[in-house]
Order: C-alpha cells, then structure tokens, then sequence
C-alpha cells in the first residue's frame, strides 16, 4: 500500500515537472517571437547609409535588370538597405559592413567622390567580375580602414595600384587579379603589413621589381604575380618570410627565379 502511493506520488510530481518545464518552453518562444517581430518592423539600415547605397547605384550603369543592385530602391517592405541583395549589416548597430556586387553587370567608373566611401564600416567589398570601363581603382578604397576582404579581380580595372590601397591596416586578402593595371608594385605593399594572408596580383600588366623591403608580413601564405611583366630579382627579405607556403612568380620577366640564398635554406 505504501509503495504505491510513493509512486503515484513521483509520478505527480514528475509529470508537474514537466508541465512547467513545458511552460517555461513556451514562454521562451513567445519571447523570442515577440522580440524577432519587433526587430522586423523596425529598419536596422542607418538612413545615410541607403542614400548612400542608392547614390551609388545611380552613379554606375547597369547592364541588365537582373543586376543584384537593380532590386536597390526605398519604398513599401523594401526601406531596410540590409535586405537588400548584397548587403550585410552589423547585426548590433545596423551598419552596413558586407557590400557584395560581384557579378552584378556593373558598368562605369567609381570617382574618388563616390559616396560608396561614406560606407565606413564596410569589413568586406567584392566588385569581382563587372566592367569598370578601363577606370583606375579608386585610391580612396584605402581609407575604408575596416576592410579586411578586396575584391577586385577580373572587372575591366586599368592604371596604376595606389600606395594608399598598400598602407591599409586591416586588409588580409585583396584580390586585385585579371585587370589590366600597370605601373610598379607598391614598396608599401609588404611592409609593416601585419594582417596580409594572400595577395593575388596575377594577370595583370604589372612592371618593374618586386618591392625589396619587407617587414611584418608574418601572416603572408600566398603571393601570386604570375602573367605580369615583373623583373629584376625575389627580394632577399624573401628568406625571412616564414609563414610563406607559396609565391608564383611564373610567366614574368625575372631573371633569377630560384637565388641561391633561398636554395640553401632548402
Ligand atoms: C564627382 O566628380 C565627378 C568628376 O570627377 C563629377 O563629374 C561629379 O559631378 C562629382 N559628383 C559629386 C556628387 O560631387
Ligand atoms: C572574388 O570573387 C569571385 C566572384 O565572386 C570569386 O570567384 C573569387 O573566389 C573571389 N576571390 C576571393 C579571394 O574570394
Ligand atoms: C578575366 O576577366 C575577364 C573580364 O575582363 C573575364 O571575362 C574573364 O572570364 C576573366 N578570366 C578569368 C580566368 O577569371
Ligand atoms: C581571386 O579571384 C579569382 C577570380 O576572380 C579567383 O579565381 C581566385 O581564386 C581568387 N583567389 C585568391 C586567392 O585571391
Ligand atoms: C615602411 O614602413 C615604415 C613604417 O611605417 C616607414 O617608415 C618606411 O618609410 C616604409 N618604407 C617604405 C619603403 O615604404
Ligand atoms: C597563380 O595564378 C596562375 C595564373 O592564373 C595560376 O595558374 C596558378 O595556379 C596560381 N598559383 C597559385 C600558387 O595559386
């Protein structure tokens, strides 16, 4: 008689466990529910960031409708600029930080005054693949000193590659290949240059040497220069440069490709 009142007593109490256990599920939802319904009707984009966005849209030609940046444009559920193709935003503070166009039939020029350089926060901007018209990449691109991720490559670029774009603090893999730019590579460029992981310059029209005086390049794994028309001699910094896992400098005009104070160290 004891022993089974002592287990419909567990039982109760367990089944009271569950019940409010279930209780407080569903008031976790509720709450996370509400918040995500509060957050969603209120615009997380900064205002001068989407005049900015869209100031820079009309700046540019678009080639075809189906363009990521043609679904840019203010009006009814489209006033957020973080719901906007292509755009990332700080989920805090609402800025946008991610500006992805790559492949989005863009033509034209960007000017140094350009408002997409009021986009201050922007951490990562990939232009790949449009056509810049043979334009020179804009040396103000490096005072968006929060850029970490640059992206270039294949998008009708010409001229020279601005010391400015070298001396930026953050930028760990600008990726500048298959344009047409010429002139030297930058002295800057590998110097005091902390944050480089990989820089690929390759098929470009790229002359002169290879810049000699390299510093704090600590994190640099890959260097690719092939297709250009580089000469002269590696840099003998090159020794020191222990994270290195690869450099190609194919398909230039180097004249001593393998020195012999980097064939001693094997
Ligand atoms: C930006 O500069 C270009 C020429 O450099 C000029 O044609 C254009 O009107 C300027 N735009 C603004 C918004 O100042
Ligand atoms: C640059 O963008 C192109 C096109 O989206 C992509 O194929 C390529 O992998 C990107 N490069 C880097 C370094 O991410
Ligand atoms: C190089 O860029 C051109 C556009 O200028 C593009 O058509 C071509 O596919 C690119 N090549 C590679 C290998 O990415
Ligand atoms: C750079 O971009 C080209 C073409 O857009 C892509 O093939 C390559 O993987 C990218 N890579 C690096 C390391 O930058
Ligand atoms: C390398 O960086 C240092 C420190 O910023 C600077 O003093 C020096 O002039 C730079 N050298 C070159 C060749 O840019
Ligand atoms: C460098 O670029 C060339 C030309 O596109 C390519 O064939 C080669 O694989 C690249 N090298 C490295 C190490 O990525």
């Amino acid at each position: 008689m004891c022993k089974t009142w002592l287990v419909i007593s567990t039982m109760e109490s367990s089944l009271c466990y569950l019940i409010s256990k279930c209780l407080i599920i569903l008031l976790c939802l509720c709450i996370h529910l509400f918040t995500r319904f509060l957050s969603s009707t209120q615009p997380l984009c900064h205002d001068s960031e989407s005049s900015a966005l869209l100031q820079f849209k009309q700046s540019l030609k678009i080639k075809e409708s189906a363009s990521k940046i043609a679904s840019w444009k203010l009006g009814g559920d489209n006033n957020d600029c973080c719901l906007w193709k292509g755009i990332d935003c700080d989920e805090n503070s609402g800025h946008v930080i991610d500006l992805d166009l790559s492949n989005s039939n863009l033509y034209g020029s960007i000017n140094s005054n350009s408002s997409l350089f009021q986009l201050d926060h922007l951490q990562s901007l990939n232009l790949a693949f449009n056509d810049f018209s043979y334009s020179e990449i804009p040396a103000r691109i490096g005072q968006l000193s929060r850029l970490t991720y640059l992206n270039l490559s294949s998008s009708v670029f010409s001229g020279k590659i601005s010391p400015l774009i070298c001396s930026m603090s953050s930028l760990q893999v600008p990726n500048l290949s298959n344009n047409s730019l010429d002139g030297s590579i930058p002295q800057r460029l590998f110097n005091f240059s902390y944050s480089l992981q990989v820089v690929n310059l390759k098929s470009n029209n790229l002359q002169g040497g290879i810049p000699q005086s390299w510093s704090e390049v600590n994190n640099l794994k890959l260097i690719n220069l092939s297709q250009n028309k580089i000469q002269g001699q590696l840099p003998k910094s090159l020794a020191y440069c222990t994270a290195l896992e690869n450099l190609d400098v194919s398909d230039n005009q180097l004249n001593d490709v393998f020195p012999t104070y980097l064939a001693a160290q094997g």
